[in-house]
């Protein structure tokens, strides 16, 4: 299905109960290119675990090994005012905003965050020199009113950029920088033991809940200032903040990838001449059991799911308890 608000086009895409409204951008608007800055440097600790697993093939592994995501750095004031301005740029998914070799192309809707972007191509190259041009970006934007006690657009424990069963051999992993103005997400900076399970049957996204409350959520940290540049990867376990009040929170994303995104329901970025087949997938159609389940039913539910897997009424959701000793 598609449509237009205004001048603008979009497209909208339904499956398993989910539904996309994505963005259809317009070549004559132009886009703004981006190349990284030499010089920058981004500070690091020498055994910064996650620094020196840069381009290391996914492995289940290094799960194993705790890691706190990266800041590499908090935006100027003038940077702010422009982040959180309003405007009319659209919430998008996982479009395209570099491809291996290119420069990095934002349709000019995303103009006022390209002092983002300038500050993700500057740290990506100051940290990732060597295989910076082997990489996809791929940007997230969502802006929402996140209500008191909600998660905006909620989330259990997970990981960006998980390869399961589907990918054979692994190849290199996922890292993703990603800012906010408010609710800054929370990691667990603490080891998860995944070697007993089998990706092919077992939710890992749940069994990370399950850690995450075996420890009655002690490693939970979120010690970084609003409008940080946080740099993670595919091992670093995060959930959303809870709201302590209603706030207007804009999130921005930019995933490191070797791979196509080619999920139905992502951007396309016009500014690239690409064509990929998309593909209806989510999580929900792998049919995946909890490795316990004999644990806490909170820990082992989609958050659209009672006990019994029925749906809740819309803008419900199940919360994961994570800190069953209070
Ligand atoms: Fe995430």
């Amino acid at each position: 299905m598609s449509g237009a608000t205004g001048h603008r086009r979009y497209e909208t895409v339904e499956y398993n109960n989910k539904r996309y409204t994505v963005p259809v951008f317009d070549r004559d608007e132009g886009c703004v290119t981006i190349v990284p800055r030499e010089g920058i440097t981004v500070e690091h600790g020498p055994d910064d675990v996650l620094v020196n697993d840069l381009n290391v093939p996914f492995s289940m592994d290094r799960y194993k090994v705790p890691r706190r995501p990266l800041n590499c750095g908090v935006l100027d004031p003038w940077e702010r005012s422009a982040f959180v301005a309003p405007s009319d740029a659209r919430n998008v998914l996982d479009m395209p905003i570099k491809f291996p070799g290119s420069d990095f192309r934002l349709p000019m809707e995303y103009a006022q965050w390209a002092s983002v972007v300038q500050r993700v191509a500057d740290a990506e190259w100051a940290l990732n020199k060597r295989c910076y041009d082997e990489y996809y970006c791929y940007m997230t934007l969502r802006r929402e009113r996140v209500p008191k006690g909600g998660q905006g657009h909620y989330a259990p424990c997970h990981v960006d950029g998980f390869q399961g069963a589907r990918w054979t051999p692994k190849v290199r992993t996922n890292h993703t920088y990603t800012i906010t103005n408010a609710l800054p997400t929370t990691y667990f900076v603490q080891p998860f033991d995944l070697s007993a399970l089998d990706v092919a049957k077992h939710d890992v996204f749940w069994e990370m809940n399950r850690q995450v409350a075996l420890t009655n959520s002690a490693h939970a940290w979120s010690d970084y200032p609003d409008f940080s540049l946080m740099l993670m990867d595919a091992y670093c376990v995060h959930i959303a903040m809870d709201a302590p009040e209603e706030r207007d929170r804009v999130w921005l994303r930019f995933s490191f990838e070797v791979r196509q995104f080619d999920r139905l329901g992502n951007g396309h970025n016009p500014f690239f001449a690409y064509d990929w087949p998309m593909v209806p997938r989510d999580i929900e159609q792998l049919g995946l059991v909890p490795f316990d389940p004999t644990c806490d039913w909170t820990l082992r539910v989609f958050p659209y799911q009672r006990e019994d897997g029925s749906r809740h009424p819309k803008g419900v959701y199940t919360v994961p308890n994570l800190r069953p000793r209070g």
